[in-house]
């Protein structure tokens, strides 16, 4: 799990959930910051496609932080915010139908939607047979179990991302120099960062 303290953790994500980015709510903590400012360093993405937009922030934020990166951000209800790396698209994270094909590559995704074990799972699954080996794909949130709500989501990230590794036949290792990176998953994104292998 996690060395964040529990309560230290709930306190972390009380600053998290107020947090905002060019007067914009983003919903990330500074560790997450922290280590996608590193993952873009190193894989140099593309194209950046985030489920879950909320209010924008983050989309623009993944944007300011590569210039030469388009960013997709797929939502329920897209938010009206306009930025010139930024496409806003109205889409469920259980019925993706995205057409992958000719996007710019490397592909970086990242699911941050409903953080419902069921809906982690189909995004998983859909971005499998089309990310690339050295690509990521991001889970968000499986802090959830740390903060023991996990249960209301149907055992949350967490749960599909760990079955998933088992079906996925080795396709894919959770990146531990970003999970550990300031301690053991201290993370939102815990077991989150995985990267294709083959
Ligand atoms: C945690 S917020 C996203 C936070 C944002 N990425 C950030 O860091 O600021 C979750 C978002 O997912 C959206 N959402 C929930 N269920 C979804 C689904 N099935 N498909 C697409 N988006 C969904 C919600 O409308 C909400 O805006």
């Amino acid at each position: 799990m996690t060395a964040i303290p529990y309560d230290l953790l709930m306190k972390i994500q009380q600053g998290t959930m107020a947090n905002e980015y060019r007067g914009v709510p983003m919903l990330k903590n500074p560790f997450d910051m922290a280590l996608y400012s590193l993952l873009l360093d190193r894989v140099k993405p593309r194209t950046l496609i985030e489920i879950g937009s909320h209010r924008g922030g983050s989309a623009m934020w993944f944007a300011d932080q590569q210039p030469a990166m388009q960013v997709l951000s797929i939502d329920l209800q897209p938010p009206d915010l306009v930025h010139r790396n930024v496409r806003f698209i109205k889409g469920d994270a259980r019925r993706l139908a995205l057409e992958t094909e000719s996007i710019a590559r490397p592909l970086l995704v990242v699911e941050d939607s409903d953080h419902q074990a069921a809906t982690t799972a189909a995004v998983l699954d859909f971005f499998d047979p089309c990310l690339r080996p050295g690509e990521y794909i991001v889970i968000e949130d499986g802090i959830l179990t740390a903060m023991r709500v996990a249960d209301s989501y149907g055992g949350g990230p967490l749960r599909a991302i760990h079955e998933f590794l088992e079906r996925s036949g080795g396709r894919y290792e959770i990146d531990r120099s970003l999970c550990d990176y300031f301690g053991p998953n201290v993370t939102w994104n815990v077991d989150g960062y995985l990267r294709r292998t083959a």
